[in-house]
C-alpha cells in the first residue's frame, strides 16, 4: 500500500464510502467506511487491503458506485474442469460425494452423515480465505461438483503452501486428479507466485502416493505421528513440487484460464513480506 494511503488509513480517511459500505457487515469496517468523503473513489485493491487489515475481510466483490461488481472471486478453468468457490447450493453434492467412507478413509473428518457437516464446511470457507488459512475450490466437471482441491498452510514469507485433493470415488482414475492439480498448480506458481507446493499422504494411502509421484511430486520423507484423527495418530509422507519442476513439466503447458482475483491474503504482494525481526530463537 502506498505510504500516503497508509497515513490516510491510520487517520480513518481511507475509504470510499459508497461501494464498500454496502457490502461489509462488520462494525469496524462500516466505521472506517463512514469516515470517508461521500463519493470519494479509492482503488479497489486498496479497499481490499483495508478490509483485510480490519481482520474481517470478505472476498466478495467490491461494488462500484453504480452497484456493479468490479472484481469477481477467482475461478480457474482447464480443458475439462473448473475450480470455483463452493456455496450453500453445493451442499447436497458435497454430502453425496463425502458420505463415502472410502473417500474419507485417510482423513480426520468424515464420512459425512448429515448435510449439516458440508454446510458447516462451506460456511467456514469465506472466513478462512480472508484470513489466509485455506483456499479451497470445488472441482466441477460438466457443471457438477466432483470433489475438492485447495491450498492450506500458506507461508507468505517463504512462498509455500500445501495442496490437498479429494474426489468422489466414481471420478478416481478419470484424469480429474491430474487436471485439478494442473489448475491449482497454475494458481499457486503462476498467479500467487509460490515457490513450493507441499503435499501429505498417509503411509497406507498408496493410491495418493502414486498419484502424487506421477504428477512429479518428490517424496521428501516421513513425518512421524504427524496427523491425529480422533484418538489415532498417523505417520504421513511428505511430498513437494517446486516452481522450477512445475515449469519444466508438461502440466505447465496445459491451457488454463484464470478469471477474477484471489483473496488478498493469498496475494503475495510486497506488504506480505514484513522485514525479518532478529529476536526469534528458531533459525528462519
Ligand atoms: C487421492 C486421489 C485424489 C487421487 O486421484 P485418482 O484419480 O485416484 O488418482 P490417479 O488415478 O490419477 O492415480 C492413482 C494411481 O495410483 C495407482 N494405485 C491405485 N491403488 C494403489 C495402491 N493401493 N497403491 C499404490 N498405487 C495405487 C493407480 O493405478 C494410479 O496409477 P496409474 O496412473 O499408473 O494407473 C483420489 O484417489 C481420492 O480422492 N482419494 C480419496 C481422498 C484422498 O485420499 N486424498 C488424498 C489425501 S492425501
Amino acid at each position: 500500500m502506498p505510504e500516503a494511503c497508509e497515513r490516510r488509513l491510520e487517520r480513518g480517511q481511507l475509504t470510499s464510502g459508497i461501494p464498500v459500505a454496502r457490502r461489509v457487515r462488520g462494525e469496524e469496517r462500516i466505521r472506517l467506511v463512514q469516515a470517508g468523503q461521500p463519493g470519494e473513489r479509492v482503488d479497489v485493491q486498496i479497499v481490499r487491503e483495508l478490509l483485510h487489515r480490519s481482520g474481517k475481510a470478505t472476498d466478495r466483490s467490491p461494488r462500484t458506485a453504480r452497484g456493479r461488481n468490479t472484481i469477481a472471486p477467482v475461478e480457474i478453468a482447464g480443458p475439462s474442469l473448473l475450480l470455483r468457490f463452493a456455496s450453500a447450493g453445493d451442499v447436497p453434492d458435497l454430502f453425496r460425494l463425502g458420505a463415502d467412507p472410502e473417500v474419507t478413509r485417510f482423513f480426520s473428518w468424515g464420512p459425512y452423515v448429515s448435510e449439516a457437516e458440508p454446510a458447516a464446511y462451506v460456511h467456514r470457507l469465506a472466513g478462512e480465505r480472508a484470513q489466509g488459512i485455506r483456499l479451497d475450490f470445488l472441482i466441477v466437471r460438466d457443471g457438477r461438483p466432483i470433489g475438492v482441491t485447495g491450498l492450506s498452510e500458506l507461508s507468505a514469507r517463504d512462498r509455500r503452501a500445501v495442496v490437498g485433493t479429494w474426489l468422489g470415488r466414481s471420478h478416481w482414475g478419470t484424469g480429474a486428479n491430474r487436471e485439478s492439480k494442473t489448475l491449482i498448480a497454475h494458481l499457486a506458481f503462476a498467479v500467487l507466485g509460490l515457490e513450493r507446493l507441499g503435499a501429505y499422504a498417509e503411509v497406507r494411502n498408496g493410491r495418493s502416493q502414486t498419484a502424487l509421484e506421477h504428477l512429479g511430486f518428490q517424496r521428501e520423507g516421513l513425518l512421524r505421528r504427524w496427523h491425529r484423527h480422533g484418538e489415532s495418530v498417523h505417520d504421513v509422507l511428505l511430498y513437494s513440487w517446486l516452481r522450477s519442476e512445475w515449469g519444466r513439466s508438461e502440466l505447465a503447458r496445459v491451457p488454463v484460464q484464470v478469471r477474477g482475483e484471489p483473496p488478498p491474503a493469498f496475494l503475495l504482494t510486497p506488504s506480505a513480506f514484513p522485514k525479518p525481526v532478529s529476536s526469534g530463537v528458531v533459525p528462519s
